[in-house]
């Protein structure tokens, strides 16, 4: 276990660049199995679940490449799927990146047959697959569950279907147009979730030869076609990583520049930012953020893009502790998405917590203290905190960190925050 060392009281300062998604980068590697044929993937960032995911396509009989990172340019990751030889994916591995789920969908369409554990929930709540499985059968596949594996077959191939998902899962909407490119005929997912990262894959699969339209609004069609090629893609900025950033140059009443962000993505959290006292602003390439006060309370709930992400809300509960005023944050998208709260408390914030609705009435100052974080967004909360507070904090399991952020305290560092890292 490693554990952050974090010394509150720096102002943020300087530049800082985004990378790659994350959240893009998995659903596209998930999706290279759809073809024989060699696909770069560039712009990846050096993180623990790329890796996983990685060694799972491998573990598929799947080629995986990465090579070198110039100048923060990210990674370029080559995948050929020559042959898919296997359609299990381990345990072990499955739990530890549980969205691998959308594996499913490519490995029905190209090997028509998948065994994978049921990915099981997290931290933050069931994380039930139900859309996911329900869609696949809508497709033609037969799914049966038992001793906690999920078997998938589709022998006679996918066929088009119109499916209705009952909430704009991302995940769900990955994994259908996935099985969906090379079904027989036309498949429409309705209420499809409308993230950029989906925007992204349909780019990527597009540039592969398949026919999805609609990426990006609430219903996606995709048009089957008997095969893909190749290709090369470079993936999105990641909206999260940047978002969180933004969050702690204001907590910190810093000033930051973000270079390699795309602004229509962080939106929702830039005008909230806005409305909290900040000056964020698009500058030459990229977004410039400014706080010169002590952040005003807002309140807030987390919703479907373009809303403003759930995977935020621990990063903006934490500029709340330390606000003027009361806010009142509403979690919509996950069950159990207060976990930083209890750690918050510890350091002095008064935060109370109903069901899915938290209150925040914003104390002059934190102060430094042992806490633990318990999955990677909470984790960056956590850190956040620990910057404004007083004295010294310390987050362990900052382990956590390393799935979603490359480099982060590196990056704070260079900004002039005052953290390392220790191993516990
Ligand atoms: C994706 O998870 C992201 N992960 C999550 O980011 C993100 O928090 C989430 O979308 C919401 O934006 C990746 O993209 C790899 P969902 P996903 O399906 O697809 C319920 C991070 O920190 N649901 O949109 O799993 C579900 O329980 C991670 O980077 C069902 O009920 O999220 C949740 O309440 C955390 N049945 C809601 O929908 C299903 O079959 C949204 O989940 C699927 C989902």
């Amino acid at each position: 276990m490693e554990k952050l060392l974090v010394r509150g009281g720096a102002r943020l300062r300087g530049t800082v660049r985004v990378n790659g998604a994350k959240n893009a980068v998995l659903p596209i590697l998930a999706a290279t199995v759809l073809t024989p044929e060699r696909c770069r993937v560039a712009g990846t960032p050096r993180l623990r679940d790329v890796e996983v995911m990685a060694a799972i396509l491998r573990g598929l009989g799947v080629e995986v490449e990465t090579q070198g990172d110039p100048a923060g340019e990210g990674r370029l990751i080559t995948v050929q799927a020559r042959e898919v030889s296997g359609c299990e994916i381990p345990d072990r591995l499955m739990r530890e990146v549980r969205s691998s789920i959308f594996l499913m969908g490519p490995l029905l369409a190209r090997v028509g047959r998948v065994k994978m554990s049921h990915p099981g929930g997290c931290a933050i709540g069931p994380r039930p697959i139900d859309y996911h499985l329900r869609g696949l059968e809508r497709l033609g596949a037969r799914i049966t569950e038992r001793h906690g594996y999920i078997y998938a077959e589709a022998p006679a191939g996918l066929r088009g279907a119109e499916v209705d998902l009952d909430f704009p899962s991302v995940g769900a909407t990955e994994n259908l147009i996935m099985a969906a490119v090379l079904a027989q005929g036309l498949t429409v997912i309705r209420n499809a979730a409308r993230e950029p990262e989906i925007v992204d894959l349909e780019m990527f699969l597009n540039s592969m030869g398949a026919r999805v339209r609609g990426a990006g609004t609430h219903t996606v069609r995709v048009e089957g076609v008997a095969g893909l090629h190749g290709a090369e893609h470079r993936v999105i900025p990641d909206r999260i990583e940047a978002c969180t950033l933004m969050i702690a140059a204001v907590a910190t009443r810093g000033e930051v520049t973000l270079k390699d962000v795309i602004p229509q993505h962080v939106q929702a959290v830039a005008s909230k930012l806005r409305e909290a006292g900040a000056v964020v602003e698009e500058e030459a390439g990229g977004l410039r953020v400014v706080c010169r006060c002590r952040p005003r309370a807002v309140d807030f709930k987390t919703l479907p893009y373009p809303g403003l992400p759930t995977d935020v809300q621990p990063q903006m509960m934490a500029l709340m502790c330390g606000a003027e005023g009361t806010s009142v944050i509403t979690e919509t998208v996950f069950e159990n998405r207060f976990t930083q709260a209890e750690e918050l408390r510890r350091m002095g914030a008064d935060i109370r917590v109903d069901g899915r609705t938290a209150v925040v009435r914003g104390v002059p100052r934190l102060s430094g203290a042992t806490l633990e974080a318990t999955d990677l967004r909470n984790c960056a909360a956590l850190v956040i905190a620990g910057l404004v507070a007083e004295g010294s904090t310390v987050v362990e399991r900052v382990e956590h960190l390393d799935r979603g952020y490359q480099d982060f305290e590196l990056k704070l560092r260079r900004l002039g925050a005052d953290l390392r890292r220790v191993r516990a």
